[in-house]
């Protein structure tokens, strides 16, 4: 079977979801591109967006409609190229509208499973739990007579549990977007040894007309993007216990919020970016990790007991950032939860005495967004964590301490066998957390 006959039936599992939503997205523009070529007039193509969720299902339209507009608006040039023939669309607008009706009328919204048993592929983008995936998947197979293939979103489930447990004989591959699909250019590809090889191909060919970069993960659970981020945000917790002597709970975590940022030069703080992916999701990641790796410590009951108290993080259905450990305003953390006043903490009360406490920046700093997409990064960064390995502060101390765990972390996925590559742990810390420099770097030896 030939990757357009591969994408003339497919189904989104889990479609209004986080991911789902923007896999369904870059699916939907990718098969009507197909379907608009002149050579397959004749055929029909099909996506069909699944969810448990009726209330979800229903705003989808309106997501893909506002996205397909900007996506077409950036390929004017190629969609005048599409509709040559059309001489009743003249002005761009005319023929956005156009590309926006030809997109959507290849996307059919469905609660029901059963709009997957005509699909040749299936992308799976439903919550992180095993049994369920496992569950689906078996009830597709036994009714499906198209040979199916799944492309798997689980961020750490292994692709041989779910290929064994569900009885799919290699027709499944790990295919981790990152959040959001439609943005982030990293996808990790998981496969193992049984998986299909007509499967990888088609994955390659996808992710190329995506324009995507796929970088291999071995099928070790949490692959090399949880695997370095579970154990970074435990790091990030232990050291914030670590300040219970000098600091209050909420200090505490403001501190180190503040080292994982700033000193360390990333796009958020640790806790902050916990509440970006949600404090239920990490939480169901370390739950699938940590027996499955034989590693006790790939857990935390501080963030049972968020979830607990039902403090998830998460977006709001604008984007806009939910509460958790941390509340934002205009996106900006402006207060620390502290679990056993059940209540937040103004930063404000606390943030000069703390600050204090940490100690200045070095002088040479220079926030991430100046230094991410900076030529002369590799230079800028070396002499300021240089200046930083000299300082005797609080903060330069848990700095240092928190980069050279970080590099542990990069090379523990080595050693394990999550990737032979150094190379491979660094590009998913740059592309898929948008790190400034990959974790396995020199500043400190
Ligand atoms: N959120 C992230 O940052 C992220 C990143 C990479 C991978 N992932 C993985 O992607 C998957 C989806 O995560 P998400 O964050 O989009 O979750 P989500 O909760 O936003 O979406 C899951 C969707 O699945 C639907 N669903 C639940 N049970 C279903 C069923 N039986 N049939 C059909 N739909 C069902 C829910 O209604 C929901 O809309 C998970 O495996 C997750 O680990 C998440």
């Amino acid at each position: 079977m030939n990757y357009e006959d591969k994408l003339q039936n497919v189904s989104v599992l889990g479609a209004a979801g986080k991911m789902g939503s923007g896999i369904l997205l870059l699916t939907a523009i990718e098969m009507a591109d197909l379907q608009l070529k002149p050579e397959n007039q004749s055929k029909t193509f099909a996506l069909n967006a699944i969810d448990v969720s009726p209330a979800a299902l229903s705003g989808l339209f309106l997501y893909l409609k506002a996205q397909v507009r900007k996506i077409a608006e950036k390929k004017m040039v190629a969609l005048r190229t599409v509709y040559k023939d059309r001489k009743d669309l003249i002005e761009n607008g005319e023929i956005i509208d156009q590309y926006i009706d030809d997109v959507l009328k290849i996307v059919h919204t469905s609660t029901s499973i059963e709009s997957t048993y005509n699909s040749g592929l299936i992308f799976e983008a439903i919550i992180e739990n095993s049994d369920l995936k496992v569950k689906l998947i078996t009830q597709i197979l036994e009714n499906n007579n198209n040979d199916p293939w799944f492309f798997t979103n689980t961020s750490s489930v292994p692709i041989n549990e779910l290929d064994t447990k569900a009885n799919i004989n290699g027709k499944i591959l790990g295919f981790h977007f990152y959040n959001p699909p439609a943005v982030q250019r990293l996808v990790e590809i998981i496969a193992w040894e049984k998986t299909n090889k007509d499967l990888i191909e088609f994955a390659q060919a996808y992710a190329k007309k995506l324009r995507k970069t796929l970088v291999p993960s071995n099928d070790k659970a949490g692959f090399i993007g949880n695997g370095h981020f579970m154990r970074d945000i435990l790091f990030g917790l232990k050291q914030a216990e670590s300040l219970f002597d000098k600091m209050s709970f909420a200090e505490a975590f403001y501190a180190v919020n503040r080292i994982s940022q700033d000193f360390m030069i990333r796009p958020m703080g640790i806790f902050q970016l916990m509440d970006y992916v949600g404090q239920d999701v990490c939480q169901k990641i370390m739950i699938v990790m940590r027996p499955r790796l034989n590693e006790d410590s790939l857990h935390s009951d501080l963030i049972d007991q968020l979830n607990s108290q039902d403090v998830k993080g998460g977006q709001n259905s604008d984007g806009s950032q939910k509460a958790g450990i941390l509340f934002y305003e205009k996106g900006q953390p402006t207060a620390v939860y502290d679990p056993n006043k059940k209540d937040y903490v103004k930063i404000a009360d606390f943030k000069e005495k703390v600050d204090n406490m940490l100690g200045a920046l070095p002088s040479l700093h220079k926030p991430w967004k100046a230094v991410v997409g900076n030529k002369g990064k590799d230079q800028i960064l070396s002499d300021y964590f240089n200046e930083l390995k000299a300082m005797d502060t609080l903060g330069s101390q848990l700095t240092k301490d928190y980069v050279i765990n970080s590099k542990n972390i990069g090379l523990k996925l080595v050693t394990d066998g999550v990737t032979e590559k150094e190379d491979h742990v660094n590009t998913v810390m740059l592309m898929g957390f948008f790190h400034a420099y990959g974790p396995i770097n020199n500043y400190f030896n």
